[in-house]
């Protein structure tokens, strides 16, 4: 009976374990997580989403204090069409963080970045090249393009001498989709050096309408491996979304793909960045626990535990210090839903129509999760105190690697736990 491990992801003539850890801003795929990717051969990804807050937290830097303080004055405006990031702050932070990750890095493994092109920041192009050419300047080993069609995002970094070298990848829920990404890469007589493909159970935001439900990842991967032959193109293939046990993934490889990429069962490890309390949150879930809605401000839906503490509250929008989804006009939905709701009864505002996600997502208010989450107790122990220990990395990488039978192998059993 075959296991994942049996298969190899190749590239450049090196070969990886067929496994990702996908990316999940804003730093649940934290530091830790993706170094233990790196370490056992595999590929981890850190994502650059609001790396600014991140690394203040990290090193005590100001970043977002002195975007504030900048920006103070305009706190009570609707209109946030001056708010701006300073591109070499962007630049500063984002070098730190993937610096400081790169020299930690040890084993035969990459580190990848996941770059989402819906953090337009008030200014899409200029943040967006940034973000890219800061990591590859401090040595990222690959750079994975998420949140969008990407169109414009080859020829944003051409000029960048790292362009040819750092592994570049898409992720597509379609192959319709990749070949309009395809067509623009060529342009730049580059094509992406991997793909993924993330069908409807993913965590995070989806790439489909609130019609998910009509869509099915084998039918997509099929179609995306027939589309690369139709086209005689030799690109590995990485599914993504709902791969839960190591025999999902066999299955994935048998249909012709070159790995899988899995977030939900890492998002209740140790390495893991949410906070502990969440976790037993994200372990608890039942399946009726698990959403899909549109409170995300980026009008694309996202899948979340209905208990996540954000759906429904009626903060401030924070543009001032965050503002990472104000699009080139300086306007993201929140603040016309926010607006709304204080017009209305400025005593009480609960804003359920959307969320102010920068906010959110930084303080993991927002649990956004996979599908499969309501599965995660089969893979933890339940100790004496009625919580869940969170199982290493290691071991979760692992039971991708060796179980069979869509078996999930809970960590070795202690004296302590019941
Ligand atoms: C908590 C969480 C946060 C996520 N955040 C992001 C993100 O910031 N950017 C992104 O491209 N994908 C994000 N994803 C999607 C994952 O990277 C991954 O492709 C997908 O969830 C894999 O499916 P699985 O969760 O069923 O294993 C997120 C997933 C989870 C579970």
């Amino acid at each position: 009976m075959k296991k994942l491990d049996d298969y190899r992801l190749q590239f450049d003539g090196r070969d990886y374990l067929p496994i990702m850890i996908g990316g999940m801003g804003v730093d649940i795929s934290a530091t830790g997580l993706a170094l233990a990717a790196a370490r056992l051969g595999g590929i981890g990804h850190i994502s650059d989403a609001m790396l600014p807050t991140v690394v203040d937290q990290e090193r005590r830097t100001s970043f977002v204090r002195d975007k504030l303080q900048k920006y103070k004055f305009n706190v009570a405006s609707a209109d946030k069409s001056m708010v701006k990031f300073d591109l070499d702050a962007l630049a500063s932070a984002t070098r730190l963080h993937v610096d400081s990750v790169m020299e930690a890095k040890k084993g035969d493994g990459m580190v990848f970045l996941n770059c989402m092109e819906k953090l337009t920041m008030n200014n899409p192009l200029g943040t967006l090249k940034t973000r890219l050419e800061s990591a590859m300047d401090s040595g990222i080993d690959g750079i994975t393009l998420s949140a969008g069609l990407h169109l414009g995002t080859f020829s944003l970094i051409k000029d960048h001498p790292r362009f040819h070298d750092v592994k570049l990848g898409i992720i597509v829920s379609s192959a319709r989709a990749l070949n309009l990404l395809l067509k623009k890469a060529a342009r730049t007589q580059r094509l992406p050096d991997y793909i993924i493909v993330e069908g409807p159970l993913a965590g995070g935001h989806l790439g489909f309408g609130m019609d998910w439900a009509d869509y099915d990842l084998k039918t997509i991967v099929a179609d995306v491996v027939a589309f690369l032959a139709e086209k005689d193109l030799d690109i590995p293939v990485i599914a993504a979304g709902g791969v839960f046990t190591g025999t999902d993934a066999v299955e994935y490889m048998e249909l012709g793909c070159s790995g899988v990429q899995c977030a939900t069962r890492f998002t209740i490890t140790r390495e893991c960045g949410l906070p502990g309390p969440v976790k037993q949150e994200y372990v608890k879930a039942v399946e009726e626990d698990i959403v899909v809605n549109m409170i995300s401000p980026t009008g694309y839906p996202m899948r979340m535990l209905q208990q996540s503490p954000a759906i429904g509250s009626g903060i401030r929008p924070n543009c001032e210090a965050y503002g990472y989804l104000l699009d080139k006009n300086g306007h993201c939905d929140y603040i016309d839903a926010y607006n709304a709701v204080v017009a209305q009864n400025p005593k009480e505002v609960k804003v359920l129509d959307k969320t102010c996600l920068c906010t959110a997502m930084r303080r993991f208010k927002v649990w956004t999760c996979g599908h499969y989450t309501y599965r995660l107790k089969d893979t933890a122990n339940l100790l004496a105190d009625g919580t869940y220990e969170q199982p290493p990395a290691e071991h979760v990488l692992r039971d991708y690697l060796y179980s069979t039978d869509h078996q999930v192998h809970r960590p070795p059993l202690k004296a302590h736990i019941v």
